[in-house]
């Protein structure tokens, strides 16, 4: 499907996510058949916007969390997209990741360390499946975003949280860039 046209089908709030998202996506400059892992399903905003570009991704989320943000119909709006076939779901804890050393080239976590509970097992976690020159993609919402979450969807939304305070070991490079609702925090694992 034309992504223009699943961006209608999925409506606005959908449509404004792949927007402020998708230049950054193409800046990343991603392989075709590029290993790609999202933590923290959701809706599937995130998954979703990947799919409709033509990659392949493995999404998971926490399998008992029974919190408002898990256990969404993701799969409802990867069918109606038409790209439920690039996507494949997985459940599993952040913190303790069943994925081997060095599986993936990229990791994306968006809107979603905030909502975990040790975000520097997480992290930690996914440097250590990320490829060596792999990337750490986290997409956390800036304060004006959390106003608008707060007033519109989620009133007890957390705060956002600085992915850099969990860098201090590991050390790796970082470039931030900011959208109109996002900032990016891009990290890549040296040799
Ligand atoms: C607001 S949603 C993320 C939005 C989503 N990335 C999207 O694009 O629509 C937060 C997600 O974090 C997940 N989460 C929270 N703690 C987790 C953990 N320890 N491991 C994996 N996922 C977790 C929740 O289950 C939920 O899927």
């Amino acid at each position: 499907m034309d992504k223009s046209d699943a961006k209608k089908l999925l409506g606005g709030e959908f449509s404004f996510f792949f927007d402020n998202i998708d230049p950054i996506i193409q800046e990343l400059k991603l392989e075709k058949n590029a290993k790609i892992l999202d933590v923290g399903t959701g809706e599937g905003k995130m998954a979703i916007t990947l799919a409709l570009k033509n990659y392949r991704v493995l999404t998971g989320e926490l399998e008992s969390d029974e919190s408002q943000y898990a256990k969404r119909d993701w799969l409802g709006s990867a069918k109606k997209a038409e790209v439920d076939h690039l996507i494949t779901y997985t459940p599993f804890n952040a913190e303790k990741m069943p994925f081997e050393n060095g599986s993936f080239d990229i990791v994306f976590i968006s809107g979603a360390l905030h909502h975990i509970k040790d975000g520097q097992a997480a992290f930690n976690e996914s440097v250590r499946v990320i490829k060596t020159n792999g990337k750490i993609c986290i997409f956390e919402p800036n304060l004006h975003a959390i106003g608008i979450i707060r007033g519109r969807k989620f009133p007890d939304h957390p705060d956002p949280v600085d992915p850099r305070d969990f860098n201090h070991v590991k050390k790796l490079s970082l470039e931030i860039k900011k959208t109109s609702f996002y900032d990016a925090y891009i990290f890549q694992k040296g040799v």
